[in-house]
């Protein structure tokens, strides 16, 4: 017994189902490993909160440092989803996860706009000293000196041909936050900052089926993103987007959306849900309410994808929902926006 408990592991193999394979050493983690080995995996947070490193584990056994299911929903535990920065193989393993793209960029920038879109969301615009070419969907990561850590900021526009100097996001203020109180306290307006990207898997997925989009607050950043660059390429699917506020003071960026649904190829609806107050023009209730009424339009969940992007409990409802009313959970692609105060609990 003794033998065994204090046998050396051996190195254990990883293969990736779209990538490269890779050897784990004692006590590492897979996305350690990985990042070691040179590979773009995909992760943020690195400690189990964000959601960044979702991985599905095909073969093999691994044993979690913090339990999945802080971070995971259970729809996803039970499909074998796993959180490589926390997972320890106990095997040797085959897992499947969309490698991040691109070329990652350190650049200096500084801030050269900032346009107010709600009492708490700015669309905060960053001059960078190169260009960075991102898909639509991604984010960068921003520090400044003396920064606690980076703090991600999804893109806000659709990328443009060899990349943009010109880099924007919907910020939202999160009261007690080191980056935003400073922010929209007109702190960082001469602050140098250093931006990296890009970063992300939350990009528009080949297809020919449905769209369903589903955001929250500051969650629209990306959604415009995706949903401007599909316009430029002229994808012509059937979409629903979905935004949720407390208010009718949440919302925001109605006359782009409506330009957005003007240029749509096929059917476009935006639906804005609001969870605080009845107003006549729009839904009452929360915005993932609204998820089976929407694919139920759209006509066939088994081949519709879904594009989350918010709060994590909005996330989590999401999914919920989602694969409830038969959208497979390989066809749901998210970006939680968390916080310290997520990392903390
Ligand atoms: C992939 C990704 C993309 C994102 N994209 C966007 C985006 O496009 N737009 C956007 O607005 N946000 C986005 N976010 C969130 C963003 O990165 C920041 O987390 C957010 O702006 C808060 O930063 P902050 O420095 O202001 O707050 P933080 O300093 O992180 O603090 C946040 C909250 O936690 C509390 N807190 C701090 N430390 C602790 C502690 N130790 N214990 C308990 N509570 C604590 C603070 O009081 C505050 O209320 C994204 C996040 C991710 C992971
Ligand atoms: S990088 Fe693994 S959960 Fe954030």
């Amino acid at each position: 017994m003794f033998r065994k408990l204090f046998a050396k592991k051996a190195a254990r193999k990883v293969e990736l189902v779209d990538g490269p394979s890779f050897e784990v050493g004692r006590n590492e983690t897979v996305l350690e490993a990985a990042l070691k080995a040179g590979i773009a995996y995909p992760h943020d947070c690195t400690v189990g909160t964000c959601g960044s490193c979702r991985s599905r584990l095909l073969q093999g056994k691994v044993d979690a440092i913090t339990p999945f299911g802080y971070t995971l929903s259970r729809e996803e535990l039970l499909a074998g989803y796993i959180l490589a920065c926390q997972a320890v193989p106990e095997s040797d393993l085959v897992i499947e996860v969309p490698l991040e793209s691109g070329v990652v960029r350190a650049v200096p920038a500084r801030i050269v706009e900032q346009r107010q879109l709600t009492h708490d969301i700015r669309c905060v615009t960053w001059e960078a000293d190169g260009a960075i070419d991102y898909r639509a969907g991604q984010y960068m990561n921003v520090t400044w000196p003396g920064a606690p850590g980076p703090r991600s900021y999804s893109f806000s526009t659709a990328p443009a041909e060899g990349g943009r100097t010109r880099l924007s996001a919907f910020i939202r203020r999160v009261p007690g936050g080191a980056f935003t109180d400073a922010l929209f306290a007109g702190a960082m307006d001469e602050q140098s900052f250093t931006i990296e990207a890009p970063h992300g898997t939350f990009w528009l997925r080949e297809g020919t089926g449905p769209i369903v989009l589903i955001g929250g607050g500051s969650g629209l950043s990306p959604l415009m993103s995706v949903l401007e660059h599909a316009v430029d390429k002229g994808v012509q699917r059937d979409a629903i987007l979905l935004f949720g506020g407390r208010t009718e003071r949440d919302l925001y960026c109605q006359a782009e959306i409506a330009e957005i649904g003007a240029n749509w190829k096929g059917r476009f609806d935006f639906r804005p849900v609001l969870s605080e107050e009845q107003a006549p023009q729009h839904r009452f209730g929360m915005v993932t309410g609204e998820i089976p009424v929407a694919l139920s339009e759209l006509g066939d969940p088994a081949a519709t994808q879904a594009y989350l992007c918010g709060p994590p409990g909005m996330i989590d409802a999401g999914i919920a929902a989602l694969t409830a009313a038969g959208v497979p959970l390989t066809s749901i692609f998210y970006d939680k926006f968390t916080d310290a105060s997520t990392a903390a609990r």
